[in-house]
């Protein structure tokens, strides 16, 4: 069946990946680099620090027991807000900025997907505009896991059977995007940071058009 995806908004570049697989280490890194190639830009990620982020933060700790679907709407709902609210991602792209998100719709696919099956995510988060860029950070749930060990408290969704669910979620949502206009890097996440490092510079600069490196 032929799908109609949105289409992809330019400037517009997406981290994903399981819990623990270094996205926030390579978008301090991300954010070095543009800055130092002159490069306007706005990091960002989801959840959001707004109020609608906040509530889910204190679901995601376990303060606030909520039913999955209900979470499912939020993230949605922070989404929106996210891209078309004040100061949000479609305002900064009307600036020319670059924007770099860590986490957004293949997120609510993967986790949300995992948590209360595959429809209500889908359809909450059809109407999206896709990233011209998806990065999407790869590693062994075992080796997220152990990742986070290190961490106090651990969030409701970091366990191992639940990140392996995640996984093959991911999986299946970026099989499903494949026929779609935005472009999909995987990144090995279990190499070395300098390593990843380099590898989303390239990938950031070819889709920028111009070398980071
Ligand atoms: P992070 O800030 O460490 O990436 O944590 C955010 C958590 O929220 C992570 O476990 C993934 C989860 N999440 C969802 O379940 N659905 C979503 O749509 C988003 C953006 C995040």
């Amino acid at each position: 069946m032929k799908i109609d995806f949105p289409a992809p908004l330019s400037r517009f570049i997406v981290f994903e990946g399981g819990d623990g697989a270094g996205t926030t280490t390579q978008m301090r890194r991300l954010d070095e680099t543009l800055s130092r190639a002159g490069i306007a830009h706005w990091m960002t990620c989801e959840p959001t620090a707004k109020p609608e982020g906040l509530l889910i933060r204190r679901i995601l700790s376990g303060e606030l027991p909520r039913d999955p679907a209900t979470l499912a709407h939020l993230f949605a709902a922070d989404r929106n807000e996210h891209l078309r609210g004040e100061d949000g991602i479609l305002e900064h792209l009307s600036r020319e900025e670059v924007v770099v998100c860590d986490r957004y719709v293949l997120s609510s696919l993967a986790y949300q997907g995992s948590a209360c099956g595959p429809e209500l995510p889908a359809l909450l988060n059809s109407g999206f505009p896709l990233p011209e860029l998806l990065l999407y950070f790869d590693l062994e749930p075992a080796a997220s896991i152990e990742r986070l060990g290190d961490r106090e408290s651990l969030e409701i969704f970091e366990e191992l059977p639940f990140q392996e669910r995640v996984r093959s979620a991911y999986r299946a949502a970026i099989a499903r995007y494949s026929d779609s206009a935005m472009r999909i890097v995987p990144i090995d996440a279990s190499r070395p940071i300098d390593e990843v490092a380099r590898k989303i510079a390239e990938a950031v600069g070819s889709a920028l058009g111009r070398s980071l490196s």
